[in-house]
């Protein structure tokens, strides 16, 4: 794609806000401003704004909503919703995403066709990073999770979205940023859906066909390694895992190599691939146990970060490694104390077969190494233990060294996936003591989420490598006014972006 042409289903534009010829215009509010800040506006609507605002029906707090019609039939937009907001000295970029992914779900629910979102000017922030956040929070306002429903569910094709920047502003840079952000919200929505779809559908072998189907972009190769593969490299992890199960596992390979990369570095990408995770033979209780549907979710923001990749043209070869399995208790199943050797020759005991993800990454951990990777990124809803230290708000980042890990927390940040750092003090190592193999796959309750970072660590051969574990971030409990419950799409961007930053 070329990205300085304008996006389907989103055009941007610089001209006065009473030339765009929408069905509403989406016009940003910020706390304690009155009606001056935007000339014009508050006469066009007949006093409405300056009402609302002096009545405090208004207050521009963060996605507080006004609609009102416009009077002035010079003006082409029919209506006015303003959207609070907050306060503009600490507006971001990150703001500009989740209100225009909040306008752009308040516009769906309306059915509406044609919707122009107002870029704030002066504010605190670079106006083509900020055109990109709002293309992407338009874009993954699109997302459709109800693919399922027979009744009362037509989804009524997105709006036309017209992105409106300041005047000033060279249209050209818009736009460039606008369409680098939809294919960003594009591919987020894809690993949505991937998420999303139920586990008797999105089997290994499924799984493996969908991605193949949606990295087949110009310079991408895929390799799906089936079963005499695996045991060829002797993947005795990811096979351990996938004894219980009778659907057959599946390492799915991704390789983008542009003609004019540099032969180094090479970004590693992996994604724990999941398809469903019953616990196995440790099996997990049946209160909630459907979520489990998800536990692919890091697999897919791999597969969809190197489409973005891809379409986005990185000058940087990356290698994506998604082992595929399903964790189920079957007759064959691994059961605690069985003892398994990783491609990779350490062995491994396996005290309870829930702590499955760790298993299959370290195999694909391993063979990213072999496929040539000198940075590597991996990407799992791996433990519960994150979701009780960070919440369902914040992705876990653990990882060495600090310079690798501290720049994928500055990557994270600007493409508006929250992640914190979390220690890997060699102290807790010794939690993952067996007694009889080399490592153990659980250290216990205490710091869980740290003990299953530092068994990654066991197979990344000391390069350089980051982890996130997105057990709490891959999917939303409960809607918030930017986004919906269900699969968030968590770490696309993230990874899509690092592909076209310089490495520390
Ligand atoms: N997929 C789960 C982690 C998970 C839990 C993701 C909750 C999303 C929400 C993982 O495979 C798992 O079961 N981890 C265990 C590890 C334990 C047995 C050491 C956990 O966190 O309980
Ligand atoms: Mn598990
Ligand atoms: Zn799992």
């Amino acid at each position: 794609m070329n990205p300085t042409t304008q996006p389907t289903g989103l055009t941007c534009v610089t001209m006065p806000f009473a030339a765009v010829d929408v069905e509403v215009l989406v016009v940003p509010w910020f706390e304690n401003e009155g009606p001056a800040t935007t000339p014009g506006l508050d006469a066009a609507v007949s006093g409405e704004v300056s009402r609302a605002l002096s009545q405090k029906e208004f207050t521009a707090a963060a996605y507080e909503v006004f609609l009102t019609g416009f009077t002035d039939g010079s003006w082409k937009a029919r209506r006015l919703l303003l959207i609070g907001g907050g306060q503009r000295a600490t507006f971001g970029s990150d703001r500009g995403r989740k209100l225009a992914a909040a306008a752009g779900l308040w516009a769906k629910q309306r059915h509406l066709q044609r919707v122009g979102f107002v870029v704030p000017d002066k504010v605190p922030v670079d106006p083509a990073e900020l055109a990109q956040s709002v293309s992407e929070g338009l874009t993954l306002a699109e997302f459709d999770p109800g693919q399922y429903k027979t009744a009362n569910h037509e989804p009524s094709p997105a709006p036309a979205w017209t992105i409106v920047a300041a005047e000033g502003i060279p249209l050209s840079d818009v736009s460039t940023a606008a369409a680098r952000g939809r294919v960003l919200g594009e591919c987020s929505n894809l690993a949505r859906s991937l998420a999303n779809e139920p586990g008797n559908v999105l089997t290994p072998r499924e799984f493996a066909a969908r991605i193949s189907g949606l990295a087949a972009v110009d310079g991408v190769r895929i390799d799906v390694l089936e079963d005499q593969d695996l045991a060829r490299l002797e993947m005795g992890l990811l096979l351990g895992v996938a004894r219980g199960s009778s659907e057959p596992p599946r390492m799915i390979v991704l390789r983008y190599t542009p003609a004019a990369a540099p032969s180094a570095p090479v970004l590693g990408l992996i994604g724990k691939g999941i398809t469903f995770d019953t616990g196995g033979i440790s099996i997990k209780p049946a209160d909630g146990m459907e979520r489990m549907k998800d536990d692919m979710a890091g697999g897919a923001a791999v597969a969809c970060a190197i489409r973005a990749i891809a379409s986005l043209g990185a000058q940087r070869q990356v290698v994506g490694v998604v082992p595929a399995t399903e964790n189920m208790p079957g007759g064959r199943a691994i059961k605690p104390g069985d003892v398994l050797r990783s491609a990779s020759g350490k062995t491994v005991e396996v005290i309870n077969t829930d702590a499955e993800g760790r298993l299959i990454l370290g195999d694909a951990l391993w063979y990213a190494r072999q496929l040539g990777a000198t940075h590597l990124v991996d990407v799992a809803t791996l433990t519960g233990a994150c979701v009780v230290a960070l919440g369902k708000i914040t992705t876990g980042l653990f990882g060495d060294p600090p310079e690798w890990v501290d720049h994928v927390r500055k990557v994270a940040n600007r493409a508006g996936d929250r992640v914190w750092p979390m220690p890997l003090f060699e102290e807790y190592r010794d939690q993952l003591k067996s007694d009889i193999a080399d490592l153990s796959n659980t250290g216990g309750r205490p710091a869980g989420s740290i003990t299953a970072a530092l068994f990654l660590n066991e197979f990344t051969g000391g390069l350089p490598w980051a982890h996130l574990d997105i057990a709490g971030t891959a999917w939303a409990e409960e809607a918030k006014p930017y986004l919906p419950k269900g699969p968030s799409g968590v770490a696309v961007r993230t990874l899509a972006e690092l592909a076209f930053t310089d490495f520390p």
